[in-house]
Order: C-alpha cells, then structure tokens, then sequence
C-alpha cells in the first residue's frame, strides 16, 4: 500500500470523532489535507475549525469549511494533527511543515489530541527525523551554536520563512532518548520560538494507518 493511502485510511478514521456542531483544532499537511477532504466528504456541519497554518486556512476555504480564531474560540473539545516521528507514548516530532509553533498553541489548548499517522512513523526512540525548530531569524547563528554543544547537528531550512516571519532548523544526529528533558532545554535557548517536539503536551491518542487497517494507540 501506497504511504498516501495509509495517510488517508488515518485521516478518514478521525473523521468518526468528529459531530456536527463542533469546534476542531486542524493541524498542517499532506495527511490533514485527507482529513479535511474526508470531512468535507462526509458533510459534516462544524461550528468552526481552528486552523494551524496558512496552507491549512487556504484548504479549508476551498471546501468551504468555516474559520475560527483561537482567541474567540476559547478551549478546544478536539485537535487533529499528523506528525513526522511518533513514539508509542505519543511523544511526536513536528514541524516538517514549518506550522510547528501554531500546531503547539492550538494542541495545547485542545482537551484531546488525535495524531495521525502512516505506521513509518511509529518509532521506538525519536530523531530520525531531523527535528526542526523555529528561531527568530536574527538568533539563528546563535541557537544552532547552542544545539551543537547538545550534541545536534542544526541545518538551516534556507528559504523557508514560517507563518510568523521566523526561519527553522532542523536539527540532525539526535537519538532523543529523553523527549520531556530536550524539549524544554532547547525551548530555553533566547531565540528559539519552539522546538518541534511535542512531549510536554503529545497526543493522547495516534491512529495508525497501514497495510493491515487502522490501529488506534493511546499511550
Ligand atoms: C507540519 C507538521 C506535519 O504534521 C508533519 O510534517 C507531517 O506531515 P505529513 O502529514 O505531510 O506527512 O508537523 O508542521
């Protein structure tokens, strides 16, 4: 089975979480575009969506989806977001996509968070994936400095601006043997906006998709 078909079998099992009336924090990327697409599909009547992204507004405009500000939307019954890396504990990498601090805000003010997922993503030890981290542009000599002397080897993403204005590195060479531990030592680094691990807050539940169907974890 082709990867973008195991997106798509996750992405359409998430829509079953969702009813009419509601109000949905939506993450960024190829398998949240099959989300969006199958909500779409299936014609449910949200109140509103709380977008993650530039590319995930433009998206939900096509399908005529209605847009939601996080500041008038309050607390969020249901986040869903794709990942890069997952760990059966849901600790995630993310930010191959750059939304990674607007995908954070929007995660930590959701109840719940439903990750989705291709079962290449399901790892035992996460930083196979290059973690990517969003920097003021002015600080980004200074962080990658810092990230070296932990033991990373930051690439800068040249080219790429984020939503905010800001660039990223992704941060290659890291075995992340202690998620909770990095993520706040490198949030701490002056000039770093966010770091694209998600263990503080990580998903409570990931929906696998792969050959054999839709596996559902909750760590
Ligand atoms: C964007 C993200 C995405 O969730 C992540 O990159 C996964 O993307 P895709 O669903 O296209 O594989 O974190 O910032």
């Amino acid at each position: 089975m082709e990867t973008l078909e195991k997106k798509r079998l996750a992405a359409q099992a998430a829509v079953r979480y969702l009813e009419d009336g509601m109000v949905v924090g939506i993450g960024t990327g190829s398998t949240v575009n099959e989300f969006i697409t199958a909500l779409a599909d299936r014609r449910i009547r949200l109140e509103g969506a709380v977008s993650s992204s530039q590319a995930t507004s433009a998206r939900l405009r096509e399908l005529g989806i209605p847009e939601m500000d996080l500041n008038s939307a309050g607390d969020l019954a249901l986040y869903i977001d794709g990942a890069d890396e997952a760990t059966r504990h849901g600790a995630l990498i993310k930010g191959g996509g750059a939304a990674l601090t607007r995908e954070k805000i929007v995660a930590a003010a959701s109840k719940r968070f439903v990750c989705i997922i291709d079962e290449e993503k399901l790892v035992d030890v996460l930083g196979g994936f290059p973690l990517p981290v969003e920097v003021i542009p002015m600080g980004r000599s200074y962080v990658a400095r810092r990230i070296v002397a932990l033991g990373g080897q930051p690439v800068w993403r040249e080219r790429v601006v984020t939503d905010n204005g800001n660039a990223i590195l992704d941060v290659h060479n890291l075995r992340i043997l202690d998620p909770v531990g990095l993520e706040t030592e490198i949030n701490q680094i002056a000039g770093v906006v966010t770091v694209g691990l998600f263990a503080r807050r990580g998903a409570d539940e990931l929906l696998v998709g792969g050959d054999g169907g839709v596996r559902r974890i909750t760590p």
